[in-house]
């Protein structure tokens, strides 16, 4: 056998097999203006995270950053090995045409988008061969004008939509199959990743259950099942739509502009933990977010010039990076492949980081207004480690203000906590040996009552 026919024979029996070989992890990453270096090194960073590409989310595909946005992206993924996919947000895109704008076509406003970029050498393969498209929301949208768009793009991608908004998405029904079920590949599913805002039952946090019956019928169906993963939500965004003369039409607290917070400082752990426990049952992973900056759930950079001037935060990439979140993003990424635990990398100590709020249930502050949610939030330090295997007698130690809040013991794997007794001032995560000595410590900056919901991050070292 000539190695070309090896070749294609490999390549046909992977297709057959081809729901078992897809374990890509993405994450998904809003498309703004972003500066040429800034795109590059955010593949860069992403890379060396671990993650296979991002799912490009572009609301109104008018807006002028566009193009030159997904340029600099194709261009620099080009010949890395690294994916991208277009996430169509097309609840975005109508949000913005009610605002004024053109884009009232639902998916059809993203043909031009791609005519220039769904062949890319860059592009995301699905399993049947095709270049992988996703979208954040039905829009409303119809399954009969989804189905005259699949025409339009004669059926050639790999169609993973997330339509959790769509009725009966997420008990599952057979109603829900029967009208939704021929028009996907696959599905995604958003909210599950989170407790809903002012849950606060322990048990809802970093569950799977809202997910489950959704993997089943979409294995039942033959059809892949794409899961989220995600740090939390806190978001206080208040849009202001602008007609194309910047007069303000409307102050928008309700789309995605609002003021929320989402219990769950352990939702990522949490996650991390059940999704590897059912890895075999899964296709895809979806890390939301890497760049969303008013959502707080951002793993990678926040670039100034990607501000949205019409949402009134600014960047909060230098008060609050979330870099930290990273190493153990990469230890997921590495079980969730392998089918096996999290580790840190080859040779290390271990990885791991605390977040926290920095301001405390009680803090009456002037002039802030609450999150809808906030009542679910605790004073906690919440923490992760991830050892390796053959470590053995080490703890955590947790230090509030100068008093310790807690120590436990730490084991080979992913281990994390969220202990209660916050004080204002500084914070800190120390990792023991078995002898008691600090072989690793995450710390750094003090702080009063009244600082912000935002998480602040720091990584063990
Ligand atoms: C933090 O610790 C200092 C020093 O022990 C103490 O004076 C201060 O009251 C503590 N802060 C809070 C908020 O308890």
């Amino acid at each position: 056998m000539r190695l070309s026919n090896v070749l294609s024979t490999t390549a046909a029996v992977l297709h057959l097999i081809g729901k078992a070989q897809a374990k890509a992890v993405f994450a998904h990453y809003m498309v703004g203006t972003v500066d040429k270096d800034h795109a590059q090194q955010d593949i860069d960073n992403a890379i060396s995270v671990g993650l296979d590409g991002f799912a490009l989310n572009i609301g109104d595909p008018t807006e002028s950053y566009v193009g030159a946005t997904l340029e600099y992206l194709y261009d620099y993924a080009s010949g890395t090995g690294f994916k991208l996919f277009v996430s169509m947000d097309v609840s975005e895109s109508g949000a913005a045409c009610n605002a004024g704008r053109s884009c009232c076509n639902g998916p059809n406003d993203y043909s031009s988008i791609f005519s220039q970029f769904l062949s890319n050498e860059a592009s995301y393969l699905g399993p049947n061969g095709l270049p992988m498209i996703s979208t954040y929301s039905s829009g409303g949208v119809e399954p009969d004008a989804w189905h005259s768009w699949k025409v339009s793009l004669d059926f050639q991608m790999y169609f993973v939509p997330m339509f959790d908004d769509t009725d009966g998405y997420y008990d599952s029904t057979s109603g829900w199959w029967s009208t939704w079920g021929n028009l996907v590949d696959g599905v995604f599913s958003w909210e599950a990743a989170w407790p809903t805002v002012a849950d606060g039952s322990s048990t809802d946090v970093g569950s799977l259950s809202p997910d489950m019956p959704v993997i089943n019928s979409a294995s039942a169906s033959q059809k892949s099942y794409m899961i989220a993963l995600s740090t939390l939500q806190y978001k206080d965004a208040v849009r202001h739509a602008r007609n194309r003369d910047c007069e303000l039409l409307l102050t928008d607290t309700k789309q995605y502009g609002t003021n929320l917070y989402r219990p769950g400082g352990l939702n990522l752990p949490i996650r991390m933990n059940n999704i590897l426990g059912i890895a075999s049952q899964l296709d895809f992973v979806e890390i939301i977010t890497w760049n969303d900056g008013p959502e707080s759930h951002y793993i990678g950079n926040v670039w100034s010039e990607s501000s949205d001037s019409s949402v009134m935060y600014s960047s909060p990439q230098a008060a609050f990076p979330h870099a930290a979140w990273q190493p153990l993003v990469t230890s997921f990424i590495e079980a969730y492949k392998a089918g096996g635990t999290m580790a840190p990398p080859s040779g290390a100590t271990a990885v791991g980081s605390m977040w926290y709020k920095t301001i405390l249930q009680d803090a009456s502050c002037s002039g802030a207004t609450p999150p809808s949610g906030w009542s679910t939030g605790t004073d906690s330090l919440t923490w992760a480690i991830v050892l390796p295997s053959g470590s053995s007698g080490m703890k955590a130690c947790l230090t509030s203000n100068g008093s310790v809040i807690s120590t436990v013991s730490v084991n080979p794997g992913l281990n994390f906590g969220s202990p209660t007794g916050v004080q204002a001032g500084a914070q800190m995560l120390q990792l023991l040996d078995s002898a008691g000595n600090v072989v690793m410590t995450a710390t750094g900056g003090s702080w009063s009552e009244c600082g912000r919901w935002q998480r602040k991050l720091q990584q063990l070292n």
